[in-house]
């Protein structure tokens, strides 16, 4: 026999709904991801049939993007070893220490192991800093568009301060854009490469954000004032394109390392968005803290994939091979789309699009917004899907007002067949628009 409990989980009566009202603030400024919902109705239209290329998600599709080898084999190793009880709060000591070797060896800096946690993925060591560093009230800076920000912020209660950013600075904050809100500011998030842009900063604008940083922290010592931190999260940073660059704020400036949080994965560079390791290195007074919050919400990567990552680690030349042909693929899918977009705007084609520089995101700009039929991003995201059935997400579901008209295609989940196919179709959407606005 079972008992039926839907019956009562419904509210009780119409006009007070008891059970919303109770719960907590936290719960209740909870909001939808724009994107998750964009993706979610781009699957049921694909699910009754539609040809739609998904352009949507930040996720690798496995069919097309496998993770290294080295990661199903030492995870499949470690279970058959009964690798199954606690791992420790802050990761094992094997993970922690080939994470310490591999920063040293990629980036030239030398960390204690104290200052390296890891969680299940980038998210919890990323909501973790946050926890510990900022009281409600407090500022964050994060530029617009940007990945995250605004549900963390309001997660902790902070007072999220987006920076308006600029295209022909690959869209990253500046010195200057940053200078008139560090008052109190607690917190500033960069993301290199960038989701959802595909851009990296420049080392001379991560220079100057650096000294900004650097000079506000000097004033504030000598003042008694709480410190300004970065969150430097390069959770894409192996994912490079031709000459472009990752580089990082203590290699520019040593004296950073003082204020740099990094958050870090298997999940973009290895592909491995679902194995769930993550990390965060960062000053050891604020790991044990995170190390401390891990320990009450148990957010711990699985045993046998922090083992397994670690054997990943611990091989540069595994790293190396794999990288090659993942790097391949994706600039294969983003430079089909570049080349495209940028041949339309050559031929004046209401277009503009950025060379890829990283991760697995192009920005694309259909100027369109304002034009007769597009009163926002959300009427030309709809022409695409409906005309083109290319499935994409506009900068403003990333907490950009300002650069209105960009669009970000993500290509993990698709094929080079995928991109080929769809892009005849959205040549003629595009020219079928001009033409209707041209008469
Ligand atoms: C910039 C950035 N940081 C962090 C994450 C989260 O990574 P994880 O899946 O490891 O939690 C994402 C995922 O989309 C991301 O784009």
């Amino acid at each position: 026999m079972s008992t039926d409990l839907s019956t009562y989980f419904e509210p009780r009566d119409d006009s007070q709904d008891l059970n919303a009202l109770s719960l907590s603030k936290t719960a209740l400024g909870m909001k939808a991801s724009k994107i998750l919902t964009i993706s979610y109705s781009v699957r049921e239209r694909i699910a009754a049939g539609a040809d739609v290329t998904q352009f949507t998600v930040g996720d690798f599709n496995p069919k097309h993007f496998p993770v290294p080898d080295l990661l199903k084999e030492g995870a499949r190793e470690a279970l058959a070893n009964d690798q199954t009880n606690y791992p420790p709060a802050d990761g094992l000591l094997e993970l922690r220490s080939a994470i310490r070797d591999h920063y040293e060896r990629s980036f030239g800096l030398n960390y204690p192991v104290s200052s390296v946690v890891v969680g299940s993925g980038a998210r919890p060591v990323l909501f973790a800093a946050y926890q510990c560093l900022i009281n409600e009230g407090e500022k964050v800076l994060a530029p617009a568009p940007g990945w995250n920000n605004d549900n963390f912020s309001q997660l902790v209660g902070a007072q999220l301060v987006s920076i308006p950013s600029r295209p022909e600075d690959g869209f990253m904050p500046t010195a200057s854009s940053l200078r008139p809100h560090l008052e109190g500011a607690r917190l500033l998030v960069i993301c290199s490469p960038m989701n959802p842009t595909g851009t990296l900063i420049r080392r001379q604008q991560l220079v100057e954000i650096c000294d900004l940083i650097v000079e506000e922290n000097a004033r504030r010592e000598e003042a008694g004032e709480r410190l300004l931190y970065l969150i430097y999260d390069h959770v894409y940073w192996m994912l490079t394109f031709g000459d472009h660059e990752h580089i990082t704020p203590p290699q520019v400036r040593p004296e950073m390392a003082r204020y740099t949080l990094f958050s870090d994965a298997v999940s973009k560079c290895f592909s491995g968005t679902g194995l769930r390791v993550g990390w965060m290195v960062a000053p050891p007074h604020i790991v044990a803290k995170v190390k401390a919050l891990m320990t009450h919400m148990g957010a711990w990567a699985p045993r046998p994939e922090q083992l397994a990552t670690a054997g990943l680690l611990n091989d540069p030349s595994a790293i190396e091979s794999f990288l090659e042909t993942f790097l391949n693929k994706l600039q294969t899918r983003l430079n089909l789309l570049h080349d495209a977009f940028a041949t339309w705007r050559d031929e004046g084609l209401p277009v503009d699009v950025i060379a890829p520089e990283g991760a697995m995101y192009l920005s694309v700009k259909f100027d369109l917004i304002g034009r007769p039929g597009f009163p926002n991003a959300e009427s030309v995201r709809l022409m695409l899907l409906e005309e083109a059935d290319c499935a994409v997400i506009p900068f403003d579901c990333f907490g950009d007002q300002v650069n209105l008209g960009w669009f970000r295609f993500s290509v993990g989940a698709v094929g080079v067949e995928d991109v080929e196919k769809c892009l005849p179709k959205l040549e003629r959407a595009l020219r079928a628009v001009h033409a209707k606005l041209q008469g």
